[in-house]
């Protein structure tokens, strides 16, 4: 039974998720969350489809057993490939992905309709991104560009967010949007945004979109429409109430949890899938 004072569940391979949770708090400052980081699988972006499927339908069980009222999948890589699978687990539970409003919001936002798009391989493999823009721009003028960046993930959660070397690495990634004149670039992976201020250093005239700011609005523009916002009174004086839960340990998560989210994460849980 979903009531307005249950928690959503919001679930990523890693940290990349934080990005997307950093965002739903901000938007949603009244909610409850549980936070599933498979951290001990992560990336998850050069695995195969079929794999991602399998770890996403685990994470949904678990979620669900948790009873969440909605499902929110903070990575752009299971969206792209494994959101049909999640939705079918889900049932009745609401589940919402990254792409289809960071799609819009990239193609409203551009003035001159030249997109670049940046994700994982499977992300950038699966086009994802691509289809929905075409569906959305119709017959009308549009030019896409996509490239996958396989090193940001790991950079992130090494915590080298502001380091010579992933200016340099993101030189090579991101100088053929330049030269390919985008307006908009999306950023097509939840780790992506712990990055924003090198990226937006090397493309100062071009909007960064955030698929997890995209994606909070929509959350709440669902629970409101639901009714199911929770209706409790906000206690300004606690930090929000998160539950975390881990298939690792891992010491970059607690530090970049910090750092993105701005205060210490509590006791996070450890769990195990069973593969
Ligand atoms: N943060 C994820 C995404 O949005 C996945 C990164 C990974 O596990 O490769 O795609």
């Amino acid at each position: 039974m979903t009531k307005p004072n249950s928690p959503i569940g919001v679930f990523d391979s890693g940290v990349g998720g934080l990005t997307v949770l950093k965002q739903l708090i901000r938007f949603l400052p009244n909610e409850n969350f549980i936070y599933l980081g498979d951290t001990a699988r992560v990336p998850y972006g050069n695995k195969s489809p079929e794999t991602i499927k399998r770890y996403s339908r685990e994470a949904t069980h678990f979620l669900l057993e948790k009873n969440v009222k909605m499902i929110v999948i903070a990575c752009n890589t299971v969206s792209s490939l494994a959101i049909d699978e999640v939705r079918k687990v889900a049932g009745i539970i609401d589940v919402v992905g990254m792409i289809d409003f960071s799609a819009v919001a990239a193609y409203r936002s551009s003035r001159n309709k030249k997109i670049g798009i940046i994700g994982t391989r499977a992300t950038i493999n699966s086009k994802g991104y691509e289809q929905q823009l075409k569906f959305i721009a119709q017959n009308s003028p549009l030019e896409i560009k996509s490239a996958s960046c396989p090193l940001f993930v790991p950079l992130v959660e090494e915590l080298q967010i502001d380091t010579e070397a992933t200016k340099l690495i993101a030189y090579e990634y991101l100088e053929q949007f330049k030269d390919f004149g985008a307006d908009t670039l999306i950023l097509g992976c939840t780790h992506y945004p712990a990055l924003k201020k090198v990226i937006n250093e090397l493309l100062p005239d071009v909007d960064l979109i955030d698929t997890g700011e995209q994606s909070a609005i929509q959350v709440l523009r669902i629970l409101a429409e639901k009714q199911i916002l929770n209706n409790s009174q906000i206690d300004f004086s606690t930090t929000p109430r998160i539950e975390f839960y881990l298939t690792d340990f891992s010491y970059s998560f607690t530090q970049l949890a910090e750092l993105l989210l701005g205060f210490p994460i509590q006791n996070p849980k450890l769990i195990e899938f069973s593969s």
